[in-house]
């Protein structure tokens, strides 16, 4: 396939290298002028990749977009008048509905999402790093994307296995958003490694933000139980025990982070079913609080 990413950071580059060597045509789109990028995965001999060509933006059966949630549409939009109407778009980011405020701009495509939960570190702009190996689950967003998602699901498992498709992708996304709602505040603001949740009055916080998250998921007419939801996050915080999460490092680093998408898409769906949601709305205050002391 011709293959071009949008957005060369992280997670996107760790794609562009594998779906290379998979034998596939690859090149990338980013906010320089550079027309073309070296990137050494895991310190091997660097590939160059085509970037920023139209040509090469015209001719893809796939955009894999691969900026952060608050990045997707200003990313997107300038590019979508360049791109083939056949030409499959798959968005891999944390959190939800930062594809939903731009589905109806690309409803001719097939639309996909990918959840991954591979780790990625770009040391420097071409260097980067595959921290942790995981599965990546992709599944359509609309009707058009149903006849590809086999095949692209099959591109993905051959270049970085396993890739599996999920017929409801709308559950797998909650079910990844749930857990982030949890690991993700908690973490940047006790300013702490995952492992470090564990405590017993963290746990406890834990517990009431997982009742409140089973009722909106509930609510949007997808499942979860919030006792299950709760022994799942910990067996994450215990997997993981060792990281930093996203929502850590974006603080550490001063950089705006996902809670839009994350709590506050949580929040935003509480409200339109009339749920009250306290200690969630707690942490995503704190979150705001946090990123508008980083902005000083
Ligand atoms: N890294 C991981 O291990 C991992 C794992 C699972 C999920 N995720 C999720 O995947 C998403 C991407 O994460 P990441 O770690 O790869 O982030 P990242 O390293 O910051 O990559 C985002 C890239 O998008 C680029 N970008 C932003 N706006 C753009 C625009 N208008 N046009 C073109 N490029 C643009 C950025 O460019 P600049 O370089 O110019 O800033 C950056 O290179 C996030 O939602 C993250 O939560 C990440």
């Amino acid at each position: 396939m011709n293959i071009c990413i949008l957005g060369a950071g992280a997670i996107g580059s760790l794609w562009a290298c594998y779906l290379h060597n998979a034998g596939h045509s690859v090149s990338l789109w980013t906010r320089s002028s550079e027309t073309s990028i070296s990137l050494s995965l895991d310190e091997r001999p660097p590939l160059v990749f085509p970037c920023n060509q139209e040509s090469q933006l015209a001719n893809a059966d796939l955009l894999i977009v691969t900026v952060k949630a608050w990045q997707v549409e200003s990313a997107i939009h300038p590019i979508i008048s360049l791109l083939n109407p056949s030409c499959s778009i798959i968005f891999s980011h944390n959190g939800m509905g930062a594809v939903e405020a731009i589905l109806p701009q690309i409803s001719n495509h097939p639309v996909l999402f990918a959840t991954t939960t591979h780790g990625a570190l770009r040391k420097n702009k071409n260097q980067i790093q595959h921290t942790g190996h995981g599965q990546t689950i992709i599944g359509s967003l609309n009707n058009l994307a149903d006849e590809q998602l086999d095949k692209l699901v099959e591109a993905f498992d051959l270049a970085l296995p396993p890739a599996l498709s999920d017929s409801n992708i709308g559950q797998a996304l909650w079910n990844k958003l749930a857990i982030n709602c949890c690991i993700n505040p908690l973490t940047a603001l006790n300013d702490c490694r995952n492992g470090e949740l564990a405590a017993k009055d963290t746990l406890e916080i834990i517990d009431s933000l997982c009742f409140e998250i089973a009722m909106v998921i509930n609510a949007e007419g997808f499942t979860c139980d919030n006792n299950e939801l709760f022994t799942r996050t910990q067996q994450v915080i215990e997997a993981t025990s060792a990281n930093f999460s996203s929502m850590h490092q974006d603080i550490h680093h001063n950089r705006p982070t996902e809670i839009d998408y994350i709590t506050g898409y949580l929040l935003q769906r509480a409200l339109t079913h009339n749920i009250d949601t306290p200690m969630n709305k707690q942490l995503f205050k704190q979150i705001k609080q946090k990123e508008a002391q980083n902005d000083h």
